[in-house]
C-alpha cells in the first residue's frame, strides 16, 4: 500500500495478543516506525529479539507526546482500553482497540462519540471481520447462495487458558457475537444466556447464549474454556443450503452443504446431498486487521469494525450478561 512507508504505530500492551500485533506491524511497516509501550519493562528483551529496530518506552507519555504516531493500537486489559483510548484519542491519535472495546457499553459510546467530534478513526479488533472465509460466507449470503437465512450457531471451545478477570463470554463470545452481527446486519430482540462456574466461583467458564433477530433468524453461541479439545466451529443455516466454517480444522475449513428440507405438497421433504469445499485466499486475519486500519487512516474510509460496530457487540454482551445474573 502506498504511504505506508512512513507510517508510524505504537502497540500499547505487548502481553499474549499484543506481541502479535507487534509481529504483525513488524511485517507490513518499517521497523523504526514502530514504538512498544508496555507497562513492564521485561517486555523490552522479546521486543529487541523480534526486530531491535523497533523502538521500545515504559513511559506512555513518550507515545501520547509524539505527535507523529498518528496510530495506536491497544492491546492491554480490558479494563484499561477506555482510559488509554480516550487519553490517545484526545492527543490526536487513530486507535484500534482490542476486543472487547471497553467493558461498559457508555465507555463504547462515549469513544464512539469522540471519534466522530476529533474527526478521528476507532476501530475494534475483532479479527474473524478479517478472515477470508467470513468474508466469503458473507458475499454467499448476499447472492442468496444458501436462500434465506434461518439460523447460526457458532461453538468456540478449547481446554484453556483460564481468566480471572473476565468469563468465558468475555473472553471468546465477541468473536462470534461480531460474525454474527455482521451475518445478519440487524440487532437482536432478545438474549437469553445461561452458563456454569464450575473453576472459580461467578466467573462462568461455559456459557450458551441465544439471540432472537427480527425476521424470525436466530442464533445460539456456546463457548467454553473446560472442553477436552480446540473446536471453532461455525453454521450457517438457510431454506437452500448450510455453510460450515471449522477454523480448527487442518484441511476443508469451509464447506457448502446442499441440505435441508423443502415443503412438497403439503409435506417436508428432505434433501440431502454432497458437500462441496469451498477454497478461499489464504490470508492472515491480523494482517488484513492492520491493513485495514491503516487504510482507513489514509484513505479516510470507515473500518469495517468501527466504533458502532464495536457498540453494538458489547450491548449484546451486556445484556447477556444481565440474563446470566437473573
Ligand atoms: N483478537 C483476539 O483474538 C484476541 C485474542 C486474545 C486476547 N485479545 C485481547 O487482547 C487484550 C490483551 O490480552 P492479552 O491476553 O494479550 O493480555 P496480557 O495480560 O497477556 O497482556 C497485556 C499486556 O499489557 C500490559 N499492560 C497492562 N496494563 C498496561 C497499561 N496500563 N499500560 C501499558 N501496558 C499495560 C501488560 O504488561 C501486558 O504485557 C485483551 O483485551 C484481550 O481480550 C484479543
Amino acid at each position: 500500500m502506498e504511504n505506508l512507508e512512513k507510517f508510524k504505530v505504537a502497540i500499547i500492551g505487548a502481553g499474549r495478543w499484543g506481541f502479535n500485533h507487534v509481529r504483525t506491524a513488524n511485517s507490513i511497516l518499517d521497523p523504526k516506525n514502530i514504538t512498544v509501550f508496555d507497562s513492564r519493562p521485561e517486555i523490552e528483551e522479546k521486543i529487541s529479539e523480534l526486530n531491535s529496530e523497533i523502538n521500545f518506552t515504559t513511559n506512555f507519555n513518550d507515545v501520547l507526546d509524539d505527535k507523529s504516531i498518528k496510530a495506536v493500537i491497544i492491546a492491554t486489559p480490558a479494563e484499561t482500553h477506555f482510559e488509554i483510548a480516550k487519553k490517545c484519542m484526545e492527543s490526536g491519535k487513530n486507535a484500534l482497540v482490542e476486543k472487547p472495546i471497553t467493558l461498559l457499553s457508555k465507555e463504547a459510546e462515549d469513544l464512539h462519540k469522540l471519534s466522530i467530534k476529533l474527526n478521528l478513526k476507532l476501530m475494534v479488533g475483532h479479527v474473524l471481520l478479517y478472515h477470508p472465509a467470513i468474508l466469503r460466507i458473507k458475499e454467499g449470503l448476499k447472492q442468496g447462495e444458501i436462500g434465506i437465512l434461518q439460523y447460526i450457531y457458532s461453538n468456540r471451545l478449547n481446554l484453556g487458558a483460564i481468566r480471572s478477570e473476565e468469563n468465558i463470554l468475555w473472553s471468546f463470545a465477541p468473536h462470534d457475537i461480531s460474525v454474527i452481527q455482521f451475518f445478519i446486519d440487524e440487532n437482536p430482540i432478545s438474549i437469553k444466556a445461561c452458563g456454569s462456574d464450575i473453576l472459580q466461583d461467578g466467573i462462568e467458564d461455559t456459557t450458551i447464549t441465544y439471540l432472537d433477530y427480527p425476521g424470525k433468524v436466530s442464533a445460539h453461541i456456546f463457548v467454553s474454556w473446560l472442553h477436552p479439545f480446540k473446536e471453532q466451529r461455525l453454521i450457517v443455516t438457510g431454506d437452500k443450503g448450510m455453510y460450515v466454517f471449522e477454523d480448527s480444522a487442518k484441511t476443508e475449513k469451509l464447506k457448502l452443504y446442499e441440505k435441508g428440507f423443502k415443503k412438497v405438497n403439503g409435506n417436508y421433504e428432505k434433501f440431502d446431498n454432497q458437500y462441496k469445499v469451498i477454497e478461499f485466499e489464504n490470508k492472515m486475519p491480523l494482517t488484513e486487521e492492520q491493513l485495514h486500519f491503516y487504510e482507513s487512516i489514509i484513505n479516510d474510509t470507515q473500518p469495517r469494525t468501527d466504533g458502532k460496530h464495536a457498540f453494538e457487540v458489547l450491548q449484546v454482551l451486556n445484556k447477556a450478561t444481565e440474563s446470566l445474573r437473573s
